[in-house]
C-alpha cells in the first residue's frame, strides 16, 4: 500500500513499513522531514538518513550528487538501492557508513547521530554495529584472507583464537576454506569479493551496507552470497542495504529504492 500526501511542498511516499522517502523535494530549503504516523509512534530505526546532501567540490565546478535523501531502515529490513552508474549509490552508502561526511543532513545509526561525532567515535560505532562491503573489496594486501577476516574481531579485542576460528568458519561459509592463507593478490576477483563479504559479516553486525556485493561473481557464488545474507537476516535480524545492478539480488530484498536525480524514490 502506498499513500501519497502533499505537505510543506513535498510529495511524500509512505510505504507500508512506515519508511518515508521524499519523492520530489519541491524546495531544497524545505528539505526537512515531515511528521508521520511513524514519527509519532517513535518507531526504532537501525539506520536513518534525513535530508542528506553531498556536493563534491571539484575546484572550478561542484558535483551535486545527493540532493536530499531520506531513508529509514527498520530492524531486520532488507533494502536494495538501484540506479544508473554515477547516480550516487556508493556515495550514499559511504555516508550511511560514516566513511564520508555529508554536505548537509543527518545520519543516525541505532539512534546515534554520526554527524555529531568525531572520526574516532564514528569508526568505533562502525566497527561495533555495521559491516561494510566495498565496491572494490579494500582487503589489506599484506595480510592473508584469514587475517583480513579476523581483523574486525581483533579490533573489538576478541581473543585471537576465537577471532581466527570465527574467521575460518565464515570463510568456509563463503567457499574459501581452501584459500585461508592466500593474500588478496593471490586470490581471483570473485574470491577477493567473497573474502570481503566474510569480513563484513564476521562480527554479526546490526546492519550490513553492501556496495555491489555480487558484482564480480558467477551465478553459483552470487547465489551463495544471497543465501548467507538471508540466513544472517533470519537468524540475527541483520539489516541489509545493498547497492546493486543485479536484478536477482534486488528481487530478494523487501524493498527496492531507486536513486535518481539525487533523491531516493520507490522503484
Ligand atoms: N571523491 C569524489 N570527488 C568528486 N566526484 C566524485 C567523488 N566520488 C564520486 N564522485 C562523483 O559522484 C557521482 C556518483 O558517484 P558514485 O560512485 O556514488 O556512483 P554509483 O551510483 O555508485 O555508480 P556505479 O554504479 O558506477 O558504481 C559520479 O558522477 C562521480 O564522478
Ligand atoms: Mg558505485
Amino acid at each position: 500500500m502506498i499513500r501519497k500526501t502533499e505537505k510543506k511542498g513535498k510529495a511524500i511516499s509512505a510505504v507500508e513499513n512506515d519508511a518515508v522517502e521524499i519523492v520530489a523535494p519541491a524546495d531544497k530549503n524545505l528539505a526537512t522531514e515531515t511528521s508521520t504516523t511513524a514519527d509519532k509512534s517513535e518507531k526504532k530505526y537501525i539506520l536513518r538518513a534525513t535530508g542528506l546532501q553531498k556536493i563534491f567540490d571539484e575546484g572550478s565546478f561542484n558535483v551535486h550528487v545527493l540532493k536530499g535523501v531520506y531513508l529509514r531502515i527498520a530492524p531486520g529490513e532488507r533494502v536494495a538501492i538501484v540506479g544508473a552508474s554515477g547516480s550516487g549509490k556508493s556515495t550514499l552508502l559511504h555516508l550511511l557508513g560514516g566513511l564520508d561526511r555529508p554536505t548537509a543532513g543527518q545520519v543516525e545509526i541505532d539512534g546515534q547521530d554520526l554527524t555529531k561525532m568525531n572520526q574516532a567515535e564514528v569508526s568505533q560505532l562502525r566497527n561495533r554495529l555495521l559491516g561494510f562491503i566495498y565496491q572494490f573489496h579494500h582487503l589489506l594486501n599484506e595480510f592473508t584472507a584469514l587475517e583480513n577476516v579476523a581483523m574486525p574481531l581483533l579490533v573489538r579485542r576478541a581473543p585471537t583464537a576465537e577471532a581466527i576460528s570465527r574467521a575460518q568458519a565464515m570463510l568456509t561459509r563463503v567457499g574459501l576454506e581452501g584459500r585461508l592463507h592466500h593474500r588478496p593478490g593471490e586470490l581471483s576477483g570473485g574470491e577477493r569479493q567473497r573474502a570481503a563479504v566474510a569480513r563484513a559479516m564476521v562480527t554479526r553486525p546490526l546492519c550490513v551496507l553492501a556496495d555491489e556485493p555480487t558484482g564480480n561473481l558467477d551465478r553459483e557464488n552470487a547465489q551463495n552470497i544471497y543465501e548467507l545474507m538471508l540466513e544472517l537476516n533470519r537468524e540475527l535480524e541483520t539489516c541489509f542495504v545493498i547497492a546493486t545492478h543485479d536484478p536477482a539480488l534486488a528481487g530478494r530484498m523487501d524493498r527496492v529504492l531507486k536513486l535518481e536525480d539525487g533523491v531516493l524514490k520507490s522503484a
